[in-house]
């Protein structure tokens, strides 16, 4: 089945739960969900806790994700950690989230660095992108979106952008900067936008493969309607993530929605 035909929904557990606490958390999880051949479930805990659960996770379950991490495969960079190192870890990493970009001044050219760096290294990067409150207000989205879009993928192939996973996630909906729930009419018009972004640099079939994912205030009472937005292949989940009943909600949703599709 093709990545197309998945919902994908990506558990950001950012910097919460040491290692025996994400081990009971995937404990919790691994009983309560199901195994899903249409939905894809991805879990990106902290860098400490990825090699116990890579060991511990059914993968037929699971899959692992990065939150970061470094641009060069290797050297004196005291603290970091190397896409090279994660290669056999993680399937996904997160680059571009709001939060590094805002509190660990990630530039544009850092973002695209990663990029390249992770598809270099066989790892598909989650590539965030979404616009400030202040942006918004003052019309920018779509040059924020067309300006971010530019340069993260402007070092790949045409190939490898088919790949990669967008993730827009309008930094004024984010639960810790604010939680404003965006409209579907506000994603849809986004998603619109990125797609015809991609569209006008990589053509159509790269356009309509690219996987778009909605993140920001996404929980289990959200969950559906956002799903049921055009164009949006999943989901990018923060605080709701961390709670098993609610998580394992929002996969059931998933679930039920593209069998629903499916069948409608
Ligand atoms: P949230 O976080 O679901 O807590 O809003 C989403 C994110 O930051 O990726």
């Amino acid at each position: 089945m093709s990545n197309m035909n998945k919902t994908m929904i990506v558990a950001n557990w950012k910097m919460h739960l040491n290692a025996h606490e994400a081990s009971l958390l995937v404990h919790r999880l691994d009983d309560r969900i199901k195994i899903h051949r249409d939905v894809e479930v991805v879990l990106a805990p902290s860098m400490l806790s990825l090699q116990p659960l890579s060991l511990q996770i059914d993968r037929r379950k699971f899959r692992l994700a990065a939150q970061t991490a470094n641009e060069h495969d290797q050297g004196a960079f005291t603290g970091e950690v190397s896409f090279t190192m994660l290669h056999d870890l993680v399937h996904y990493v997160i680059i571009g989230h709001s939060e590094r970009r805002i509190y660990f001044h990630e530039t544009f050219e850092v973002v695209r660095d990663k990029v390249a760096a992770a598809v270099r290294n066989k790892i598909t990067p989650i590539l965030c992108v979404g616009e400030t409150h202040v942006e918004r207000k003052n019309g920018e989205t779509k040059q924020v979106l067309h300006d971010q879009l530019v340069t993260a993928l402007s070092n790949l192939t045409t190939e490898e952008v088919e790949n990669v996973v967008i993730a827009y996630e309008p930094v004024w909906a984010i639960s810790t900067f604010g939680g404003e729930l965006a409209k579907p009419s506000q994603i849809s018009e986004a998603v619109d936008l990125i797609r015809s972004q991609i569209r006008e640099l990589y053509g159509e079939r790269v356009a309509a493969s690219v996987r778009v994912l909605y993140g920001g205030s996404v929980d289990d009472h959200t969950i559906s309607g956002y799903l049921e937005v055009p164009g949006i292949n999943g989901a990018l989940v923060g605080a709701a993530s961390l709670n098993y009943h609610k998580f394992s909600a929002i996969i059931d949703a998933a679930y039920r929605l593209h069998h629903k599709v499916k069948e409608g």
